[in-house]
């Protein structure tokens, strides 16, 4: 397959933004880095861009196909998705099923509460402020947003939370917590944008409760990648492999 990349936008954490031909589009690379505490511990690890552009792909199309608006155009080939270019919005926004990571630390919930509700946290994204929460006012206040665009980003957001446990719970997988970020597309609309990715969410096997997620590189276990490849395998079914041309 001929692969043609632009010129490079943007270089993050986890992946590279690139220009296409087509100034609307940008092809989005999962590299292998790996970071945790704000980038303090850092890391490679081989294929993780591959199984997470896999993992991104096939939440992007089972969003797009519940009537969520995506990034997503397509993955040309596994570590490179051909996406929307959006002006991304600097918010961070967590929703929470059950009690883990920095919610148990800075409150007094249980490890492993199911919350009745889900819980929609917004944490400003910002290296420089250590990504700190706030609510609606502070958003608003900063112009980051205003009133309806918040409005319509908590509803997509539940949404997406109902669309992700349910296709989750189907392949074995629990959905503790996720981040997702939003931009506006190049025709204004606010839609979804990032990765949904086992670098971005919590993922536990439903049935031997393993934790298939960045923990385990936050708390310096071994098996990333083994998890990675497992939830790749637990979500892949045969027309995807068969599609993007991979055997997991
Ligand atoms: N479709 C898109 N168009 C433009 N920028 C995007 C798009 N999707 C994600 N981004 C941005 O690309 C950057 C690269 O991703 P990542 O490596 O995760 O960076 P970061 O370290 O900032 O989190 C992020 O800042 C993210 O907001
Ligand atoms: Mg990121």
């Amino acid at each position: 397959m001929s692969l043609k990349v632009g010129n490079l936008i943007y270089r993050g954490k986890a992946k590279d933004i690139y220009e296409t031909d087509d100034p609307k589009k940008v092809i989005v690379k999962f590299r292998d880095s790996i970071t945790a505490g704000d980038g303090e511990k850092k890391d490679e690890i081989e294929l993780k861009g591959f199984y997470n552009s896999l993992i991104s792909a096939k939440l992007f199309e089972v969003l797009e196909d519940a009537g969520v608006k995506t990034q997503y155009i397509k993955l040309i080939t596994p570590g490179y998705m051909l996406s929307k270019r959006l002006k991304m919005i600097p918010l961070e926004i967590i929703t929470r099923n059950i009690a883990a990571g920095s919610l148990v630390r800075r409150f007094p919930f249980k490890p492993g509460e199911e919350f009745k509700l889900p819980i929609v946290q917004m944490d400003y994204k910002s290296d420089e402020y250590k990504d700190p929460m706030l609510n609606d006012d502070i958003a608003i206040a900063f112009g980051l947003v205003n009133k309806e665009e918040l409005k319509f980003i908590r509803k997509t957001t539940l949404k997406i939370n109902e669309v992700l446990l349910d296709f989750l719970k189907s392949k074995g997988i629990l959905l503790p917590d996720f981040k997702i970020e939003y931009g506006y597309d190049p025709d204004g609309n606010i839609v979804l944008g990032d990765e949904i990715s086992p670098d971005t969410c919590r993922y536990w096997d439903i049935e031997t409760c393993d934790v298939l997620d960045k923990d385990l590189f936050r708390k310096g276990e071994t098996g990333v990648i083994k998890a990675y490849k497992k939830v790749a395998s637990m979500i892949l079914d045969k027309n995807d492999k068969k599609k993007w041309n991979v055997e997991i």
